[in-house]
């Protein structure tokens, strides 16, 4: 019998409780529309305003001289320590000018510079977007299994979440019938998250579903929120007309984007990160921003212009590469884990698969994982991290380590199984 405790925490029972009602909508010619948070209503953090001015000056050829910003000017001191100065609350227009750009190439869609907002990861982004975008008492939907992080700060923020359980039957990804039941038994929403490839299945959605969710919401005066963050890690079939994935703002341009460099460029650690926002939550987002984190990382930013040319691009793409072997092998190996039903892995880095046969032998995957790690040192993560209910018979492998690490891990792991 394995051991309780290590890195994995027991399933928790029961789910979060529901209270109260959603807000911040506005009936406009008979339609439900909705509206910024109360709680964005606060005055923006001027000399963050001013930082971007000075910016915008300088790059016209003004001779600013700055008694403005409180920090140390950026000169140099001994030793390897570069200071470095404060941007814009949402970042330095060349930046917000090459995302915007990005989405021309990648998309064929005309973005507004002004409206993105680069942000410290998508972290960042979702904190300021769900303050901006929604009062303690809201309603959100999202689906289960799904990136933790979207219910826990929701949750930290009062909003609450609304559990879309899905599963192999809808690829699990949400649909207007699932949403429609939601609305039923908890009543109406004031959001709805998306993520496509997600976390931690890598299903993505496709230009027709996304389009039907995108409907409903418009309809229903809810905000649609996408996490893009795995565009560009997906093995599209050859002539697929999506290849990078379908950014939402083809649906919907009111839609809200949420992306970072952490995934396909690899940059997880330069904390940095972007929203593209419809034009009424651009000034609650820079009030939110100014006031919240003052600005993003600017080395980070100054880096990040460099993620856009053809060559990063290329060598991204062989990274991704690297990926699709990876993924290749997994598959490949599918009837030998002898595992249960897996999603079907379009993008991201992620095999998510129920156990099946395995939770014979284990409880649930909780302990499944503990003893694989005890005892065959290999480190995979239990469902309950992305779905605290169904997720107890499921496990979430990440291919992000490459071909020879998912080699060795698939070896290991067979042999744990049969030496069982
Ligand atoms: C689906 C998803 N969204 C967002 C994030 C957050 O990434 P970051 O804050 O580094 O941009 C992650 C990280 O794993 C993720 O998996």
């Amino acid at each position: 019998m394995a051991k309780a405790g290590g890195p994995f925490k027991t399933p928790p029972s029961g789910t979060l409780p529901l209270l109260g009602a959603n807000s911040g909508s506005d009936v406009r010619e008979g339609v439900t529309v909705p509206m910024p948070s109360k709680r964005s209503h606060i005055p923006a953090f001027e000399v963050m305003r001013i930082t971007d001015e000075i910016a915008r000056r300088r790059a016209g050829g003004h001779d600013v001289v700055s008694l403005c910003a409180g920090e140390p000017s950026a000169r140099p001191v001994p030793g390897t320590l570069k200071p470095a100065g404060y941007t814009g609350p949402l970042g330095t227009m060349p930046l917000r000018e090459a995302i915007a750009g990005h989405y021309r190439d990648w998309y064929d869609l005309e973005v507004d510079p002004a409206a993105v907002a680069v942000t410290t990861g998508s972290s960042g982004a979702f904190q300021l977007v769900f303050l901006a975008a929604f009062d303690p008492g809201d309603r959100v939907a999202l689906a289960s299994p799904g990136y933790p992080a979207y219910r826990n700060i929701l949750t930290a923020l009062g909003v609450q979440v609304v559990e879309i359980p899905t599963g192999p039957e809808t690829r699990y990804q949400p649909t207007r019938e699932l949403l429609d039941a939601a609305v039923e038994q908890h009543g109406s929403l004031a959001g709805l998250i998306i993520a496509s490839p997600a976390n931690p299945t890598g299903t993505m959605l496709q230009r027709g579903e996304l389009a039907r969710l995108a409907a409903w919401c418009r309809r229903g005066g809810v905000r649609l929120i996408s996490d893009e963050i795995y565009h560009g890690i997906t093995f599209p079939a050859p002539g697929s007309p999506d290849p990078r994935g379908v950014s939402v703002l083809s649906a919907e341009p009111e839609a809200i984007v949420i992306n970072s460099f952490s995934k396909y460029w690899g940059m997880t650690g330069w904390r940095l990160g972007w929203a593209i926002l419809p034009p009424d939550l651009l000034a609650p987002m820079e009030a939110l921003a100014s006031n919240f984190a003052l600005s993003p990382p600017a080395p980070a930013q100054e880096l990040a212009l460099t993620a856009f040319t053809p060559e990063t691009y290329a060598e991204r793409d062989g990274i991704v590469a690297n990926f699709a072997r990876a993924r290749e092998l997994i598959l490949a190996a599918a009837p030998e884990l002898q595992w249960g039903t897996a999603a079907p892995s379009d993008g991201a880095f992620y095999y998510y698969s129920e156990l099946g046969p395995q939770l014979e032998r284990f409880s649930n995957s909780v302990d499944y994982a503990r003893a694989l790690l005890e005892q065959a040192n290999v480190a995979i993560v239990p469902g309950v991290d992305f779905d605290p209910v169904a997720g107890t018979r499921a496990v979430r492998l990440s291919y992000a380590a490459g071909e020879s690490a998912v080699v060795e891990a698939l070896e290991r792991i067979i042999r744990f199984q049969n030496a069982g």
